[in-house]
């Protein structure tokens, strides 16, 4: 970009920031969760029909929407994406823009999200074709809950012919006016498991006779706590939690059924692979060894999310021209997870964490908090930076 188009694209966003915080503040009083968005999608239909985008297709792997608008000259399909779910807290925060829904909250700032991207639509409808190429804007339901929405999304089309894919998280532990960028792993893969392990339950007073199940399943986690130690290479990361442990009734009976649950989280595939075949064998050899049956539902959830290194690059260069070089910077490993990952496996592209914490609003709580709020001011920083990645990323585009 040019600074002249730097200018002009910094002082349409500011003028267009009222109207996204308006929008923000009414998907936040009416939240919906995963694979529920009916009237949030209804809701962003209606709203970009109002900016002028004519070709919508919604109801895209579930409640899922496309909106395409399409520059004169040639150039390529980039693909900038928002989630659009809520999730199942109780609000804790008085505002004039609470929830409406009880037990029902926008605590991870996807209305934010949203709203930013229908900020983006406005944008490029203000340009009347004046760009290269096509800005697929994709508003995607159900990140929150596997097997989450980004891939019934791409099987109904979502990257058909993309060229790129960008997309933005805004966070709050990192102050507003930041952008984080980091090429290569960078989000978590995120696995859950159950245990059932079966023996043979008794008299407490008789435990020759049994098969203790609770004993089993406490040599069971401490075992596992030797796969991340053991067999993932130390330059490697992973984490293994087993989170519950249920069994027994009684002082006096010796429990024959004990369950576990766990989550893994890795950032590289042959990790995630090893881990799991770990955990299986581990699984069938401690509980034998144990005289009880081990029985292993694990559940493959979002694998990690990769950022192409030459967009992450592009993006970082393009953040810096935005936003100077002071305000972005490297981020560090999350161990949470996210389905864009879905979209990074498929097409070249980079997911960035915009700052959205601000102690003066009170952002200060952590995503999924029941008092979880945000800097609407970062919707700028936002908005301005997939515009500037997709517009880099299109300059620097040949056939
Ligand atoms: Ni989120």
């Amino acid at each position: 970009m040019d600074k002249q188009t730097r200018l002009d694209t910094e002082q349409k966003i500011d003028r267009l920031l009222p109207r996204m915080i308006a929008d923000r503040r009414h998907l936040h009083r009416h939240p919906e969760l995963s694979f529920q968005e009916k009237e949030t999608a209804g809701w962003i239909a209606a709203r970009l029909a109002e900016l002028g985008c004519s070709h919508i297709r919604t109801g895209v792997g579930g409640h899922g929407i496309i909106a395409e608008i399409n520059g004169m000259e040639p150039g390529p399909v980039v693909v900038l994406r928002a989630d659009i779910d809520a999730l199942p807290i109780q609000e804790e925060k008085e505002s004039e823009y609470r929830s409406a829904v009880p037990g029902v909250m926008h605590a991870c700032g996807h209305d934010a999200h949203t709203s930013a991207l229908l900020g983006i639509a406005a944008y490029y409808e203000s340009l009347q074709g004046k760009f290269k190429g096509t800005r697929r804007l994709l508003f995607q339901p159900a990140e929150e809950l596997t097997p989450g929405g980004a891939l019934p999304m791409i099987q109904d089309g979502a990257l058909d012919g993309a060229d790129a894919v960008y997309g933005v998280h805004l966070w709050t532990p990192v102050p507003a006016g930041q952008i984080k960028v980091r090429g290569g792993a960078f989000m978590a893969g995120v696995d859950e498991f159950t245990i059932d392990i079966i023996g043979k339950g008794g008299h407490g007073g008789m435990p020759q006779d049994t098969a203790d199940a609770i004993v089993a399943g406490s040599a069971l986690v401490q075992a596992l706590q030797t796969v991340v130690s053991r067999n993932v290479s130390p330059l490697d990361t992973a984490v293994l939690t087993i989170g519950s442990f249920q069994a027994g009734e009684a002082s006096n009976i010796i429990a024959g059924h004990c369950r576990l649950k766990g989550t893994v989280r890795t950032f590289d595939p042959r990790v995630r692979e090893r881990v799991k075949s770990r955990i299986a064998e581990l699984v069938r050899s401690v509980c034998a060894g144990y005289g009880t049956e081990g029985r292993l539902d694990y559940r493959g959830g979002y694998p990690p999310v990769i950022n192409n290194a030459t967009e992450a690059e592009r993006c970082r260069a393009a953040a810096i021209e935005l936003f100077g070089a002071d305000a972005v910077s490297e981020s560090e490993l999350i161990t949470a997870g996210e389905d864009f990952a879905y979209y990074l496996e498929r097409v070249p592209g980079c997911f960035l964490f915009v700052g959205a914490g601000n102690e003066e609003l009170d952002a200060v709580y952590p995503h999924h908090h029941p008092k979880f709020d945000l800097d609407e001011s970062s919707m700028r920083q936002s908005a301005l930076l997939l515009i500037g990645c997709a517009e880099r990323f299109a300059a620097d585009w040949t056939a």
